[in-house]
This record gives structure tokens, C-alpha cells and sequence, in this order.
């Protein structure tokens, strides 16, 4: 079950306003140098869809989705991105409701620490994926790191120092499939 409710939501939305666009920029950024003209990208954990809102605006020529547990987040997402052509939906990273082989770019924020079941979540990202496609998923530094090696297969991190903060508080991993 989410923990993100309504007020827990609209409070993570002006929260991460704040705090956070220098992530979404970062991100955004690698989205833009990884992302082939007219990519279909997929945001897991989007929140209110800040990061789908700043990858939008530098790459107009990709199809955004953006699946989130909760229908409260997804609510506000939706009024965050009006103006772009993102597909929202309500739903859980352990069962994706996209075809085989549909994604070319996968991309997660602060998300993964709260998955359920990291195998699963894994599972299903290989299965969406197209061959050859990438899955960056971005997380707090210390956030599950050894059971993530378990369940994602053969995956690169990279700790990521953000411009306002002395220290690296992120880490990128990175995953291929065949
Ligand atoms: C801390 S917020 C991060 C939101 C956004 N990615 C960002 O960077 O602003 C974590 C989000 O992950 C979502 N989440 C947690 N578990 C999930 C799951 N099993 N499937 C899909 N989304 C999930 C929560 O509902 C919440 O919106």
C-alpha cells in the first residue's frame, strides 16, 4: 500500500519543487544524451511528474509515460504536465502494465527504496525493456545497495554529487539488456 495520500502528496509536491529540481535537471540531462529521436520513455515512481515535466521540455519528440502507486500523486502529475503528451497511470513497478519490449528508456528517481520486492521490480523492468534498451534508476546513496546487485543482474553505479551539496547523496545504477 502507498504512503504517499493526499496531503502526503501535495506536501512532497511543493517539497520537491524546491529541493529537487537539481536532480531533475541532472536527470533529465542523461535522458537527453541516452534517449533516441522519438524514444518511448517510462518514468517508474513519478510523483507528481517533475522529472517527466523537465525531460519534456528538453526532448519534445519522445513518448513520456509515468506509472505511480499512488492515485494521489498521479492526480497531481496530472496537473503538473498539461501541456505535454505523457501518458499517466496508476500502478505498481512489481507488475507493469506495458507490453514485452515496449520501453526504449527506463528511467527512476528516490522511488526504489520503497519497492516492495526489488526481484519482482527487476523482473518486470527486463521484460518491458526493448533489446539493447537502458534502465537508470537513481536513489539515495545507501538505499538498499547490496540487495539490489541480488535482484537486478548486471547492473553499473555511479554516486552522483549534485550541485548544492558538498558530498555525492545519490546513486545512478545503470542496467543493459542483451
Ligand atoms: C519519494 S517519491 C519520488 C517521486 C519522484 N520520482 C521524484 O523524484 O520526485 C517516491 C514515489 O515512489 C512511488 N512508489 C513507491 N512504491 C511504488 C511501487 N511499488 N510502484 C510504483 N510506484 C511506487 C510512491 O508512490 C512515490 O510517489
Amino acid at each position: 500500500m502507498t504512503t504517499f495520500g493526499h496531503r502526503e502528496s501535495l506536501h512532497y509536491d511543493r517539497r520537491a519543487t524546491r529541493l529537487l529540481t537539481g536532480l531533475y535537471r541532472r536527470i533529465s540531462a542523461d535522458v537527453d544524451t541516452t534517449a533516441a529521436p522519438g524514444a518511448t520513455v517510462l518514468d517508474l515512481g513519478t510523483g507528481p511528474g517533475k522529472l517527466l515535466a523537465h525531460i519534456a521540455t528538453r526532448r519534445p519528440d519522445l513518448t513520456l509515460h509515468g506509472l505511480d502507486l499512488s492515485p494521489h500523486m498521479i492526480d497531481i502529475a496530472r496537473h503538473n504536465l498539461t501541456d505535454h503528451r505523457t501518458e499517466l497511470t496508476v500502478g505498481d513497478v512489481t507488475d507493469l502494465p506495458y507490453p514485452d519490449a515496449s520501453i526504449d528508456l527506463i528511467v527512476s528517481s528516490l522511488s526504489m527504496h520503497e519497492w516492495p520486492d526489488l526481484t519482482a521490480a527487476f523482473s518486470e523492468i527486463h521484460r518491458v525493456l526493448r533489446p539493447g534498451a537502458t534502465a537508470t534508476v537513481y536513489d539515495f546513496r545507501f538505499a538498499r545497495t547490496r540487495e539490489i546487485r541480488h535482484s537486478a543482474g548486471r547492473i553499473d553505479r555511479e554516486n552522483i554529487r549534485l550541485p548544492w551539496y558538498p558530498v555525492a547523496l545519490v546513486t545512478r545504477y545503470r542496467l543493459h539488456t542483451a
